[in-house]
């Protein structure tokens, strides 16, 4: 928790157009909430060319004593011959170990108005809203070894460890049941988790369908619990997305589903998410989309991803929701009245988007 009585919210603009993208929400945040405190530090790609590191020690002693920590984004192709621990990614995997926020909420929510931007004909899209919840600090980003080997033939082998403890399993999927409990979706199919692995080949899946299981029976049984492979998971996502309501998956598998289901949203430049540990922690909040360094500087990032991810910050860390639904309810009526960035076919610079969602609120 901060020192002072203020709440404080630690901007991490990162690369690309991490930072036009944050300072579009901040100016948001300050609109909303004047009497936070907030502060900028350096991370990513740019605190690595500044301090050969792309996490400091102060700014990571920083963001442990924030009560929330929003990022823009890091990375970009000036970084890829960087020694692999000095890699912008380095950084934000370990801003989440260090964090412990082994939970990442994903929504993919298609606003209204976006449903025609949708990669899916849009009947199959009209009013979608998925929530993906990703464990985060470990499994195969995480376990050891992991290791490129010389070996004596002349050949090299590569090892990713993906592991599982059951308390790990046993957390992440307590907030998946949590959240699910307060999202009653009936009619829908499955109306509550929908926990994906791959228990047919790895056993990673079947420790993680067993546990799941087994704390929906100790203390979840009022909430509907479906299992289902992750590559057919897939599938669904793509055949009839409104049949789900909370997906739970593990850390890679729930990296590769929350990037299917944001293209179905109309652009990935919508998405937010929020990454929680245990209550008191501070929650990190992202941006689903990259630094995209093609576009950055330009003015043509789309800005809701962040202001969204804001909104997050307002919910879950803050305890705001008064604030998180005045921003929620100005990006949709700016949607609505046909403010666009480039991504969504439109003409408004980053600036301009944030214009239109600042005027409504
Ligand atoms: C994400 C990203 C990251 C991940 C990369 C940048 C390390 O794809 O947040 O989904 O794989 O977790
Ligand atoms: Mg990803």
């Amino acid at each position: 928790m901060a020192a002072s009585n203020a709440q404080s919210l630690l901007l991490l603009p990162g690369d690309g157009i991490g930072p036009e993208v944050t300072s579009e929400a901040r100016r948001i945040a300050e609109a909303v909430a004047p009497d936070i405190k907030m502060e900028e530090a350096p991370f990513g790609g740019i605190s690595y060319d500044k301090f050969g590191e792309p996490l400091t020690a102060e700014v990571l002693a920083r963001a442990k004593k924030a009560d929330a920590v929003l990022m823009g984004a890091v990375g970009g192709p000036q970084w890829d011959k960087a020694p692999r621990a000095k890699r912008p990614e380095a950084a934000l995997l370990a801003m989440r170990k260090e964090l412990d926020v082994y939970a990442n909420i994903r929504p993919a929510y298609c606003f209204a108005a976006l449903a025609p931007y949708s990669a899916l004909k849009q009947h199959l899209v009209d009013g979608l809203d998925i929530v993906i919840v990703r464990e985060l600090t470990s499994g195969v980003y995480f376990g050891q070894p992991k290791e490129i080997t010389d070996l004596s033939n002349g050949e090299r082998r590569a090892v990713d460890t993906q592991s599982y403890t059951t308390s790990e399993i046993r957390r992440v999927a307590r907030v998946a049941f949590e959240l699910a409990r307060g999202r009653k979706r009936p009619g829908v199919r499955f109306a509550g988790v929908l926990s994906c692995e791959k228990s047919n080949v790895m056993e990673t899946g079947v420790l993680w369908r067993e546990e799941v299981a087994k704390l929906h029976g100790e203390d979840y049984e009022d909430v509907q619990l479906d299992h289902m492979l992750a590559d057919a998971a897939a599938m669904h996502l793509v055949k009839a997305p409104k049949d789900i309501n909370v997906i739970l998956a593990d850390n890679l598998f729930g990296d590769i589903l929350s990037d299917e289901a944001a293209m179905l949203t109309g652009s990935i430049g919508m998405l937010p998410s929020a990454s929680l540990g245990d209550p008191g922690g501070p929650g990190l909040y992202e941006p689903v989309h990259g630094s995209a360094p093609d576009i950055a500087g330009k003015g043509l990032a789309n800005p809701c991803a962040a202001i969204l991810s804001l909104e997050m910050v307002m919910r879950w860390s803050l305890k705001r929701p008064e604030a998180a639904d005045r921003i929620w309810k100005a990006v949709d009526q700016a949607l609505a009245a046909g403010a666009r960035t480039a991504d969504l076919g439109g003409k408004l610079t980053t600036r301009e988007m944030s214009e239109q969602i600042l005027k409504r609120l």
